[in-house]
C-alpha cells in the first residue's frame, strides 16, 4: 500500500473508568487493525530531543502517549501533518510507508508502541532521499 497521511488515524481506545484509576485494554485486530507481535516504549527522552527520523516498509504501529505528551510529525513524501498525543486512551495508527519524526516530549513522557512485526533493521528506511525514491 502506498500510504498517505490520510491513512494515519487517531483511534479512540476503550477506557474503563474506576475511581481507583482507569484501564485501557488493546487487543490484536479488535481496537487496532493488526496483530501485535511486539511492544516497546520510549522514556527518559531528554528535553528538546527528536526521535524517529525514519519510515518502515512493512511495519504497522499504534503509538500511544502512555504518560505525558509529544508530537508526531507524519510525512508521506508529499504532505506533512503534526499530531499531538497527550491522552493514554488515544492511539495514532501509522501504516507502512510513512516518515515520522517525534519531538516536543514533555518531561516524563512515555511513548508506547504496539507493533505488527518483530524488530528487523531491514524494514527501516533511514535516509529521507531514499524514502522519497521509495514513494515514487
Ligand atoms: P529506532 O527505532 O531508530 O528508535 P526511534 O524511532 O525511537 O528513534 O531504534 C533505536 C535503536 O534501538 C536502533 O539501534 C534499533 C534499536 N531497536 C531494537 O533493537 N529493537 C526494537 O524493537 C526497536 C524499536 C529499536
Amino acid at each position: 500500500m502506498n500510504a498517505s497521511i490520510y491513512n494515519c488515524n487517531v483511534i479512540e481506545l476503550p477506557k474503563i473508568h474506576n475511581r481507583a484509576g482507569n484501564i485501557t485494554p488493546v487487543s490484536s485486530c479488535v481496537e487496532i487493525p493488526f496483530n501485535i507481535k511486539r511492544v516497546y516504549y520510549l522514556y527518559d527522552v531528554p528535553g528538546g530531543e527528536t526521535r524517529g527520523g525514519h519510515a518502515h516498509k512493512q511495519l504497522e504501529q499504534l503509538i500511544v502517549a502512555a504518560s505525558g505528551s509529544f508530537d508526531v510529525v507524519l510525512d508521506d513524501g508529499v504532505i506533512k501533518k503534526t499530531v499531538t498525543l497527550n491522552r493514554p486512551n488515544y492511539g495514532l495508527y501509522i501504516p507502512p510507508g510513512i516518515w515520522r519524526d517525534l519531538n516536543n516530549f514533555s518531561s516524563g513522557a512515555v511513548l508506547l508502541v504496539l507493533a505488527s512485526e518483530k524488530y528487523t533493521e531491514e524494514d527501516y528506511i533511514r535516509e529521507y532521499e531514499a524514502f522519497l525514491t521509495y514513494k515514487k
